[in-house]
């Protein structure tokens, strides 16, 4: 069965990395697609995330990375998903998390959505968070891959 785990991974932590080794045991295959969102600004372009994502997950040789753009649960039909992962990390995931999982159901009754519980020690990691210590000169490098702390050192080079 395949699976598609959507976001959008501006940039992808250990949290999401934790969430994608553990789909991929559960799937036979994992599609990790990073949403190209034309209403947001990311700090990074869909294809430097899927660069990243791609290079944090070469040892994982059953998930694919890819951008797409629309409705999740229309990528999910394309590409013959059967099941979206998310990763819940906190209580407060679930409002949001709830609300996206009942309207993919409306949309796609033969979708299901999938929540795996983030290890506890990325529990408390984002991609904003990230961001902001990057931008502020912090430490970083308990909360990304490798490739991560590459393209953000650049970025932000008191990082
Ligand atoms: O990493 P994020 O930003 O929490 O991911 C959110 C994402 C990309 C999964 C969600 O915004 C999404 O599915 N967007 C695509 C548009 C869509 O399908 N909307 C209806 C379902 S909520």
């Amino acid at each position: 069965m395949i699976a598609l785990y959507p976001g959008s991974f501006d940039p992808i932590t250990l949290g999401h990395l934790d969430v994608i080794e553990r789909a991929s045991r559960l799937f036979s295959k994992v599609i990790v697609a990073v949403l190209k969102n034309p209403n947001k600004t990311p700090l990074f372009s869909p294809e430097q995330r899927q660069a990243q994502i791609s290079l944090s997950t070469a040892h994982l040789k059953n998930v694919e990375v890819d951008t797409f753009s629309g409705l999740t649960v229309a990528y999910a039909r394309q590409r013959g998903a059967k099941v979206i992962v998310r990763g819940l990390r906190v209580l407060s995931d679930f409002d949001v998390e709830l609300q996206m999982a009942h309207t993919n159901k409306l949309l796609a009754p033969e979708l299901e959505t999938l929540f795996l519980a983030t290890a506890s020690e990325h529990s408390f990691v984002s991609s904003s968070l990230v961001k902001e210590v990057a931008k502020l000169g912090g430490p970083i490098d308990h909360l990304v891959p490798a490739p991560v702390i590459r393209d953000l050192r650049e970025r932000f080079p008191s990082a």
